[in-house]
């Protein structure tokens, strides 16, 4: 069994030699908890920005929640950011009846305390260590690093004070996004205006040790069953959750990439930041993951799309008694196979990556279907008996051309993060070539 022969032989096993499975990726077996961002916004004309800063750490897959002094308030409402978050929104130090010490709390959930924009006053009240709203007071409690993004006008910016101010923190450990030269909401021309939104959630997810490696690259993820029709009541389908397809479009968006997950009907929440489009049956996915493949850099197809499809599907619903023989011998047409018509339409510059659920001889079927739907990858597991659909772990065998590399059980998200480390190690091979 081709199994047995490149699992025993670790030099036949070319992926293990070459793409060992870090331990890091191993121990990832706990539970996936965002990290939470405690944003801070300040009085600053450049305070509705921070709605865009939410949603840029909110497509990596950060957990927002943002504090407010009373000035920000002036410009921006709390409304917009309890939206943009979900999370109740702190404006003042006694507004949480439920948490009477509520800038405690605030400070313990924080992983990264981002003030964007930041004022000259609430940098100088920082750098003094004051502590007189719930702003200022949760940046003294917090123990989580803090990045400043200040924004003020170029002579305020450059005044003495706020240049000992800046020091100071510096000399404390705070890390500062600069501002930038530009035009100033007071007309003036200089250094001063907050820091390009993109720079901020860079800057962010740098400080929180999140990988940003698939910036630039465009990444399409199906996912999901596909729903055929037999009647508008009937249909065929598969016990497909979804969760490692989705698993994969959270992890490329948290690294940076630009998603297209095209999904089948799931009872999951599309990661904030990808492009979803929804479909029903493979053909519609086929339709839906040809507009998006051209241009892609990594497609991964992790759909559980029905191979068949009823030749017909009735407009009516079949009825007991009237329609037995039509729905006792269904006919079925075989439907489409996604992964080998894009496949078989990539350029050298893109990666195909498809997956196998076998019930028996997993890699002897994934290495067939390497070749019969020209993928670079195939991510093959063994599927029934309870395994692997529905479940939050998996136990997946990479195969490629060179051999086939055995995981250790680990959560999708974990595994999505090795299936997309090998397929952009695969893709710098071939540039490299
Ligand atoms: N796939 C696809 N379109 C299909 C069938 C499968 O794109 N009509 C893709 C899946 O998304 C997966 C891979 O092909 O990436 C293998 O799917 P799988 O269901 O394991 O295999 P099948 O090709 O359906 O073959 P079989 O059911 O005989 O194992």
């Amino acid at each position: 069994m081709i199994k047995d022969a490149f699992l025993s032989d670790p030099r036949k096993s070319g992926l293990d030699a070459e793409h060992p499975v870090s331990d890091e990726a191993v121990l990832q077996t706990s539970p996936h908890t965002p990290a939470t961002v405690l944003l801070g916004v300040t009085g600053c004309v450049a305070a509705y920005k921070s709605a865009e800063v939410v949603r840029g750490l909110q497509k990596a897959g950060i957990r927002v929640k943002v504090v407010m002094t009373a000035h920000a308030q002036e410009f921006v409402g709390a409304a917009t950011f309890r939206a943009l978050t979900r999370e109740p929104v702190a404006v003042g130090l006694f507004d949480a009846p439920g948490a009477p010490l509520h800038h405690i709390s605030l400070a313990q959930e924080a992983d990264l305390f981002l003030i964007a924009p930041c004022t000259a006053n609430v940098m100088a009240k920082l750098a003094a260590g004051i502590a007189d709203d719930i702003l200022t007071t949760t940046a003294l409690a917090t123990e989580a690093p803090l990045l400043i993004a200040p924004a003020m006008n170029v002579r305020m910016y450059e005044a003495p004070a706020t240049r000992e101010n800046r020091e100071r923190l510096i000399g404390r450990g705070v890390r500062f996004i600069d501002a930038e030269v530009g035009y100033l909401a007071c007309g003036d021309v200089g250094k001063g205006r907050l820091a390009d939104v993109d720079a901020i959630v860079d800057a962010a997810l740098e400080a929180l040790g999140h990988r940003r490696d698939l910036k630039g690259l465009r990444v399409l993820v199906t996912a999901g069953p596909t729903v055929e029709a037999i009647d508008p009541v009937r249909c065929i389908t598969n016990h497909s959750s979804g969760k490692m397809g989705y698993a994969l479009a959270e992890a490329a968006l948290a690294r940076g990439a630009q998603v297209d997950l095209v999904s089948g009907p799931v009872a999951l929440c599309a990661p904030a930041g990808a492009s979803l489009h929804q479909a029903q049956s493979a053909q519609d996915m086929l339709e839906a993951a040809r507009r998006c493949f051209p241009g892609v850099d990594i497609a991964l197809f992790a759909a559980a799309v029905c191979d068949m499809r009823p030749k017909e599907a009735a407009s009516k619903k079949l009825k007991k008694g009237n329609d037995d023989e039509r729905l006792s011998l269904l006919e079925f047409v075989a439907n489409p196979d996604i992964l080998a018509t894009l496949a078989a339409e990539k350029s050298p510059g893109q990666m195909v990556v498809g997956f196998a659920a076998e019930t028996d001889e997993v890699a002897t079927n994934a290495q067939k279907k390497l070749a019969a739907k020209g993928a670079d990858l195939i991510v093959a597991n063994r599927v029934g008996e309870g395994l692997v659909f529905g479940e939050d772990c998996n136990t997946a065998l990479l195969v490629d051309a060179e051999g086939a590399s055995a995981l250790p059980t680990m959560r999708k998200r974990a595994l999505a993060d090795v299936i997309l480390d090998k397929a952009v190690g695969m893709l710098e091979d071939r540039k490299a070539r």
